[in-house]
């Protein structure tokens, strides 16, 4: 039996992740989340019995504390963080107190045996690109805004922790992932909300700036992986996709997929916040996946299929 915290598992990755982990009866999956902007709706039935919700702040260390020293956690997946770029624009304090949470799981986890912390870094790391594609172990990182901080800072004391306490790590550098799970704060989920409702769809700028998008089947099965074999243990692996689209372009798509009447309308450009290029080297990704990625049109049908938005 290993029993496994999911820091922010009511939201998008974090929920997807306890609906996995719940399916192997030898896993006991505690989640806390403050529900920010995760939801009740995200998590596994009430009849499947391995898991409970505990509504908590991880920046908080005695709500923390007080899961943590009452478990026994064999791993921990910290998640739980302030996301969305107008959120995150708008809230920089409360972001950066994001810092107080990695420190209390870490803390914890060292007093506590956990055997390794899983931290969903991002791809914000990388900031505005110095090359691309963007390789874990050469790119240099530019993170200026809070958010990329935060995540930069955070990869620091995980490897800190390594070093000095022997606690293991692996970091996610999480680039955009969606999926049926994913709030309407985030582009795939909006377009297609505003999709299939023929609503007008509204883009920053040109919509000339490109992304990768990552189905989260993608994402689940190469951290099971990583999770049941143990490898990229003390190590930081890019989590996305290597299909580069623009906005623009993305627009197109779901508009053609879901044979939908909207319009594409342009706003100003954001002021900040809104990298050009982002784009992963996912080399170490695809040989634990071993398999190929879903396509971009796979995940947008199985997205609105399977949807909670
Ligand atoms: N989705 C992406 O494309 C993406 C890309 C890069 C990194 N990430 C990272 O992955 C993680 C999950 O993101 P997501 O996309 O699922 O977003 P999400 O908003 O769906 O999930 C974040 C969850 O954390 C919870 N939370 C926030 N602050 C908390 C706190 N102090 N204590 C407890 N819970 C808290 C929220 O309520 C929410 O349920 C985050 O750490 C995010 O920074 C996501």
């Amino acid at each position: 039996m290993a029993n496994i915290l999911v820091t922010g598992g009511a939201g998008n990755i974090g929920g997807s992740l306890v609906n996995r982990l719940v399916k192997n009866p030898d896993h006991f999956v505690v989640v806390s989340d403050n529900l920010l902007t995760g939801s009740r709706e995200k998590l596994p039935d009430g009849s499947i019995p391995n898991w409970k919700f505990i509504k908590s702040d991880v920046n908080d260390y005695r709500d923390i504390s007080a899961i943590m020293l009452s478990h026994n956690f064999d791993y921990v997946f910290h998640y739980g963080a302030v996301v969305g770029v107008k959120r995150t624009l708008e809230n920089p304090k409360l972001v950066l107190d994001d810092i107080e949470g990695i420190k209390n799981v870490l803390d914890l986890s060292k007093n506590t045996g956990v055997k390794r912390v899983f931290f969903s870094s991002s791809s914000e790391v990388y900031g505005e690109p110095v090359e691309i594609p963007q390789y874990e172990d050469t790119t240099p990182l530019n993170s200026r805004l809070p958010y990329a901080i935060v995540k930069n800072v955070g990869e620091a004391f995980f490897k800190s922790y390594q070093q000095e306490y022997g606690l293991d790590y692996t970091i996610f550098r999480f680039f955009n992932t969606y999926g049926p799970r994913q709030s309407t704060d985030f582009v795939i989920s909006r377009f297609i909300e505003r999709a299939v409702t023929n609503n007008d769809i509204t883009i920053y700028g040109d919509g000339s700036q490109t992304r990768t998008f990552c189905y989260i089947d993608d994402n689940l099965d190469t951290i099971e992986r990583i999770l049941n074999t143990g490898e990229c243990k003390n190590d930081v692996i890019n989590i996305g996709s290597d299909e580069e689209i623009t906005i623009l372009g993305l627009a197109e798509r779901v508009i053609e997929i879901f044979k939908s009447n909207s319009q594409i309308v342009h706003l100003p450009p954001l002021p900040e916040g809104d990298m050009s290029r982002r784009k992963p080297d996912i080399s170490k990704m695809l040989k634990i996946l071993n398999r190929p990625l879903v396509s971009l049109d796979e995940g947008l049908r199985m997205t609105l299929q399977h949807r909670l938005f």
